[in-house]
């Protein structure tokens, strides 16, 4: 951890030299392209944005924002998986929806009923610039519910704390894709955390 810290202040420093009008607290990053950004340099990111984030989602009081970050973690650290606007995306599961998520399976997947992941996210602007997007939920309604999209409730909370306004069907036309796996898309393989 120590290591860790110590390292994204250094790359911080180093930032603050190279390009003398970013302001030292800013997040930085080497690169406008995400699929670019090494591993070390995603660390480092995520490690300087992490208390922005939670500072962000929380600040309307919504209710997954206070409690996400108690969750499982199921990735190693955000990844660019191409959808959700090429954002760096962490999942976390809640104690109902933990264990069968993390297996990751690909066939027959049924989430227990009152599962939620919650998906926080990172964007890289066309300039390089670092800003905190949105916090990502689905959560598993009772059996029934909404059958249009396999009773999942898509939800989101902007960086300001306040909710985001979508059609269920934005989300789902997209997520219905993994039918096997309960609609779900898993993080990228190199960065899951299996139980
Ligand atoms: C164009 C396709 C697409 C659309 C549209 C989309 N998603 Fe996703 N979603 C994905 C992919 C791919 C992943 C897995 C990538 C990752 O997390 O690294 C994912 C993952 C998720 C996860 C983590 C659970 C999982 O599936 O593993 C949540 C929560 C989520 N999306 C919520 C939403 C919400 C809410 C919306 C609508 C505002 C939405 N998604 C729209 C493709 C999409």
């Amino acid at each position: 951890m120590i290591r860790a810290s110590l390292a994204a202040a250094t790359g911080l420093m180093a930032l603050a030299l190279t390009t003398p009008a970013a302001h030292a607290a800013d997040c930085a990053v080497s690169n406008a392209d995400p699929f670019e950004l090494s591993e070390t340099e995603v660390v480092e990111l995520y490690a300087c944005m992490e208390a922005k984030m939670l500072e962000g989602y929380t600040k309307e009081g919504d209710a997954v924002a206070a409690e996400y970050r108690t969750w499982a973690a199921t990735a190693t650290r955000p990844a660019v998986a191409g959808a959700h606007g090429e954002r760096f995306l962490n999942t976390f599961a809640n104690d109902i929806a933990a264990e069968q998520y993390t297996k990751f399976e690909e066939e027959g997947v049924v989430m227990p009923v009152g599962s939620v992941l919650a998906k926080e996210s990172i964007k890289i602007t066309k300039k390089a610039a670092v800003r905190v997007g949105p916090l990502f939920i689905m959560t598993k309604a009772a059996a029934g519910t909404a059958p249009e999209t396999s009773d999942w409730v898509y939800s989101g909370v902007q960086p300001n704390g306040k909710p985001m306004k979508f059609k269920q069907s934005f989300c789902h036309d997209c997520h219905a894709a993994w039918e096997d796996q309960d609609s779900l898309a898993y993080p990228l393989e190199e960065v899951r955390i299996s139980n």
